[in-house]
């Protein structure tokens, strides 16, 4: 691999830039786009309205549930979708409850009666969830639920939702039955098989939409929801690796619009998709200093201030993108060599890259792109906690984590045992 001394991002590759940044927040840093997950956003819920104009994109916030994306979602009017009670207090803090989908295997009675009280959606997971509902329906007239389900896919036995083709899932509406006021309304499926391409959401879409038009005569199904799954915008070193091709949003967006219209068994159906990576992945580029470089049993390793747990935290086996800013404006003296990057921890496989070739030195910048999905908030505060996002412009989003931010949620001694901060854990 060998690495770009220059690349097309404006400012941002700026030196100067980066650097006054660095000093600011005191480290390596994400940059944050937000106008492009302003434009995924919209072209792939424009062009699947194209097809069937009752679409909404439900952006899945464990992708990414930073603050400015949440205020991004209330510009565009959006939805978003959430597995649990913490990321549904995340996204409640910007979008109304009935822009709120909630999945997840772990609800309590308490999440089942907040989100139903704020009209969001619910799909339920499991028998469990159907016992806790039946205890607290009597707390509201109507009730309108989703179920999650799974199908017998060959190459893939999920652990979510209720089988189909197992009997569970008629075994969960006989149960839902018993509840007066109860309505099963919508039917959610994310089981994703991202090798088959744009056939993986259309056979979602054809096998929910089959089941939607079994259920009808019996249940007023309104939703049919394909969960997410997409591949997003990347650029080709990274494309290059998939041992199979990588759609476009606008490949996607077509191939599931048109199954949609294909197989929607009533035209008044809503189709709800719920992408994280493909929003995301293309909206965050996680900068870090080269603080040293080093001879190792005569091969080359530079030492940068950040870690593979913020590069990295999901231990995807594709090499990441990256590109180096250099300190000095002319490459004259530099000697191009190849080098194993190692990041900042202490273990010995904090290994962010290896065999990157070309000069390089301490002082420069390494721009890891493609970093925005399942990496901020996937970040442990391991060593060193996660870092600051910074805008495009260079205006602060996030502060780096600190001793402070961290230890915020552990007890001084004078409360250790206190009864006001013994917060009781509720799985019902
Ligand atoms: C229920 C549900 N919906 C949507 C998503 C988003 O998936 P992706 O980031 O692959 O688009 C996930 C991810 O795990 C999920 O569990």
């Amino acid at each position: 691999m060998t690495i770009a001394g220059d690349w097309g991002f404006g400012m941002c590759s700026d030196y100067t830039f980066l650097s006054s940044i660095f000093r600011r927040v005191g480290g390596a840093f994400y940059l944050f786009d937000g106008r492009k997950f302003h434009d995924n956003y919209v072209d792939l819920r424009d062009r699947l309205r194209r097809h069937w104009p009752d679409t909404e994109l439900a952006y899945a916030m464990k992708a990414n549930y930073m603050p400015p994306i949440g205020r991004l979602l209330v510009e565009l009017g959006g939805w978003a979708e959430v597995v649990s009670a913490f990321e549904y207090r995340v996204a409640r803090a910007s979008l109304p409850g009935e822009r709120i989908i909630f999945n997840g295997p772990i609800k309590s009675e308490r999440d089942l009666r907040d989100a139903l009280g704020a009209g969001s959606q619910l799909n339920l997971d499991s028998f469990r969830e159907i016992q806790l509902l039946k205890r607290i329906a009597p707390e509201f007239g109507r009730i309108e639920v989703g179920l999650r389900v799974c199908f017998d896919f060959p190459d893939l036995v999920s652990r979510f939702g209720f089988e189909v083709e197992g009997g569970e899932l008629e075994e969960a509406l006989a149960a839902l039955d018993s509840i007066p006021g109860l309505e099963v309304t919508g039917l959610h499926c994310h089981a994703t098989r991202r090798s088959l391409g744009v056939a993986d959401p259309v056979e979602r879409v054809e096998r929910l939409c089959r089941l939607a038009g079994r259920l009808l005569p019996r249940y007023p199904i309104r939703t049919i929801n394909i969960g997410g799954g997409l591949l997003g915008d990347m650029p080709d070193s990274l494309r290059d690796q998939f041992a199979h091709a990588v759609p476009s949003l606008a490949e996607y967006a077509d191939a599931i619009g048109r199954a949609f219209s294909r197989c929607s068994p009533t035209t008044s159906m809503r189709l709800m998709v719920e992408p994280g990576t493909s929003m995301v992945a293309n909206c965050m580029s996680l900068v870090a200093p080269v603080v040293e470089t080093r001879r190792r049993r005569g091969a080359w390793q530079a030492l940068l201030d950040t870690s593979i747990n913020s590069l990295n935290p999901t231990r995807s086996s594709t090499r990441p993108s990256l590109k180096v800013v250099s300190s000095s404006p002319s490459e004259a003296g530099r000697r191009a060599r190849e080098y194993r990057l190692v990041g900042n921890t202490c273990m010995e496989n904090d290994i962010l890259c290896e065999g990157v070739t070309g000069p390089l030195e301490a002082g420069d910048f390494v721009i890891f792109e493609n970093r925005g999905a399942y990496s901020l908030n996937y970040t442990p505060p391991f060593i060193v906690p996660c870092p600051a996002v910074v805008d495009d412009q260079g205006r602060l989003l996030k502060r780096a984590d600190s001793p402070e931010t961290i230890l915020a949620s552990y007890l001084s001694p004078a409360h250790v045992g206190s009864e006001e901060d013994h917060h009781e854990y509720h799985v019902d």
